[in-house]
């Protein structure tokens, strides 16, 4: 009997992951996106980073952080670790097409660093409606299909997003504009 909590724990599914994140992220260009991985207890004090490219031993680090929880800005890539929380929050600004890609996570050790995958999708904007202050109170619906014969809503505020097979529709109350982007 006393062997059994131990070897319950082994049998825990993906309790061996050090870090998580989402799979994937995606925005229209021109806006910001935010990722936020998270990290097992015992890591605060490493440098975590946000590292560009699929093969995990040939990524590019874009930023970051000197192992405390200062935020570290480059370019248009703002890192910051939460040590509390046990998050990493990453910021991509302005965001351009050529940013889709395979990103990593990373906490640096020694030996191979812990990571895990994040795709980030940027799309063209093919559509932007803007509403007034009027409206801001009432439920704002991007709907597809015909007048009429009845419309599939695909976002409605409060938001944030929707994804449809290319396309994906972004909906941002604080600046009451919706944005459709298309992603192949
Ligand atoms: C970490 O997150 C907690 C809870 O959200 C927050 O109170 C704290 O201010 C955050 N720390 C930093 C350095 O941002």
């Amino acid at each position: 009997m006393w062997l059994l909590p131990p070897l319950l724990l082994l049998l825990i599914p993906g309790s061996s992951a050090v870090i998580t994140g989402p799979e994937e992220v995606s925005g229209p260009e021109g806006s910001s996106l935010t990722v936020q991985c998270r990290y097992d207890p015992g890591w605060e004090k490493h440098v975590k980073y946000w590292c560009r490219g699929a093969a995990w031993s040939e990524c590019d680090i874009l930023v970051r952080t000197t192992g405390s929880e200062w935020g570290v800005k480059e370019d248009r890539v703002f890192i910051r670790d939460n040590q509390t929380t046990h998050t990493i929050t990453v910021t991509m600004e302005k965001l351009r097409q050529e940013d889709t890609d395979t990103y990593w996570c990373g906490i640096e050790k020694s030996g191979s660093d812990h990571g895990v995958t994040v795709k980030v999708a940027v799309g063209p904007v093919v559509a932007q409606c803007r509403y007034d202050q009027r409206w801001e109170a009432h439920v704002q619906r991007w709907c597809e299909g015909a007048e009429g014969s009845g419309c599939t809503v695909l976002v409605h505020s409060p938001g944030p997003e929707a994804k449809g097979k290319r396309s994906a529709v972004y909906l941002r109350p604080e600046e009451r504009v919706f944005t459709v982007a298309v992603h192949d």
